[in-house]
């Protein structure tokens, strides 16, 4: 088939793969190819086994793979071949060296500029997809202007604003697309042929345009309040266990007043993920750069809560066991970071089981799509770990549950049957507050939610 233009995606993960099948999907003009360095990646999105879970990306890949969606791992080959190419690549906070621990590790960054740099020829359009400090295409166009043939490139900032679990909704009806550019004619032609893309199936006023930096920053910005709102929910929840008030009467109440908004006030264990905590950090430490402390602090403590809050989850769990988990079975109810993704990366799950081993109790963990990933995540941790696909058997001889992730699955569980095979007290833990909580006390649970009383038998 003849194609008119050729778009390139380098970086097969959860951005990068379901962001080109609904590309390739809504634009069939288009060749859309997706690269990765990591060839079982590329073998598995080739196959009827995706290397990720989310709710109707099956469907996309099998209708467009190999007709105008292609995954491959000739890199050079496919970066020679394309007229715009998206970089897709992970940037996780950096571990070593300066700003470890706050700033991004760009090195897969900055390796792709230069993979792009050696194989191409001809004009490009490069489009930032992964989420970057503010000024990065300055660096990123710093290496690409070191060329020596005559290649020549227009940086464009495109950030991806999907949240995994309802990634395909939010590709096919984005709240918005973000796309900035140079304010140049070369950069505002470019930034048009992005626009051309989206606007196969996104209305045009859903479109922004902007100029590089405010795109760059924006799409920190956004994770950052949005991470912010589950704080400051979470921040309240502390206060609530401790006066009786209900965090879920609370949410309802502060939620219906439309400047403030009902979404993202459910109080939890915190949130977890690849991005929130790694975009607030890499925004402390731009501000930091550049002297502005307070506005450092004020983020930091988005994370500082989150992290408290999983600290408190675990003291309550404890606690509620008469301070001791020693050799107690405790079925751990979700790993992933959240329902409907197999993702584990900053699963609050993680620091949770690692607490609850260290109090030398034996965990029976049960997920749905996330136990491949949490087998990975804690194999060579010292203690007893059972993975267990059957919440029923994870239950079993139990003395407690704790529910991490919001599943749908463990709202359907029957509780009845699995309160009678537990150990008596029985102890849940709805780190989450999506069980019926009133129906688990009658049924002889002692319950503990997450910012309301708890509701005990027995103590
Ligand atoms: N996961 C999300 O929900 C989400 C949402 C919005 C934005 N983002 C951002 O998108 C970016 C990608 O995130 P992700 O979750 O898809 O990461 P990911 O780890 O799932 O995928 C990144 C992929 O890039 C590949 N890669 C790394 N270096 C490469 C190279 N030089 N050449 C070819 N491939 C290379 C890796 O092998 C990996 O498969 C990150 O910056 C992230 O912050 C993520």
């Amino acid at each position: 088939m003849n194609f008119g233009k050729k778009i390139l995606c380098i970086g097969a993960g959860y951005v990068g793969g379901p962001t080109m099948a609904v590309i390739a999907l809504k634009c069939p003009q288009y060749k859309v190819t997706v690269v990765d360095i990591n060839e079982d990646k590329i073998r598995q999105w080739n196959s009827d086994q995706l290397p990720i879970y989310e709710p109707g990306l099956d469907g996309i890949v099998k209708k467009a793979r190999g007709l105008n969606l292609f995954f491959s791992t000739d890199i050079k080959g496919c970066i020679k071949d394309a007229d715009i190419i998206f970089v897709s690549v992970n940037t996780p906070t950096k571990t070593f060296g300066l700003g470890a621990g706050m700033a991004p590790d760009l090195q897969y960054w900055e390796k792709t500029a230069r993979e792009i740099l050696e194989s191409s020829e001809g004009s490009k359009i490069i489009v930032e997809k992964s989420t970057l400090p503010v000024k990065t295409a300055q660096a990123m166009e710093g290496i690409l202007k070191t060329n020596e043939n005559d290649s020549c490139f227009e940086v464009v900032c495109n950030p991806e604003f999907l949240a995994e679990g309802t990634a395909i909704q939010d590709l096919l009806e984005p709240d918005r697309v973000l796309i900035g550019s140079h304010q140049t004619d070369s950069g505002l032609k470019a930034a048009e042929e992005i626009v051309k893309i989206y606007a196969n199936w996104v209305p045009k006023e859903k479109i922004i345009t902007t100029n590089l930096w405010s795109s760059e920053l924006s799409k920190l910005v956004a994770n950052a309040f949005l991470a912010q709102r589950i704080s400051s929910i979470n921040s309240i929840s502390a206060l609530c266990e401790k006066t009786e008030a209900d965090i879920s009467e609370i949410s309802f109440a502060i939620g219906s007043d439309r400047r403030i908004g009902s979404k993202f006030l459910n109080a939890s264990v915190g949130f977890g993920g690849s991005c929130f905590k790694k975009d607030i950090l890499n925004l402390v430490y731009i501000a930091e750069s550049y002297g502005l402390d307070e506005v450092a602090e004020y983020w930091e403590m988005v994370v500082k809560i989150n992290e408290y809050q999983q600290e408190r989850f675990v003291a309550r769990i404890v606690n509620a066991m008469f301070n001791t988990a020693v050799d107690k079975k405790i079925a751990i109810f979700g790993f992933a970071f959240k329902a409907n993704t197999g993702d584990t990366r900053e699963s609050p799950a993680k620091y949770i089981v690692k607490k609850l081993l260290e109090e030398k109790a034996i965990l029976s963990i049960t997920d749905p799509q996330a136990l491949t990933n949490a087998r990975m995540d804690l194999a060579g941790m010292d203690g007893q770990i059972a993975f267990e696909a059957d919440p029923y058997k994870a239950a079993n001889e139990a003395s407690a549950i704790v529910l991490i992730t919001e599943w749908d699955e463990f709202k359907r569980l029957d509780y009845d049957m699995i309160y009678k095979k537990m150990r008596k007290p029985a102890l849940i833990f709805d780190g989450r507050n999506i069980l019926d909580h009133q129906t688990l006390f009658s049924l002889g649970f002692d319950v503990y939610p997450i910012g309301k009383p708890s509701l005990t038998h027995s103590h």
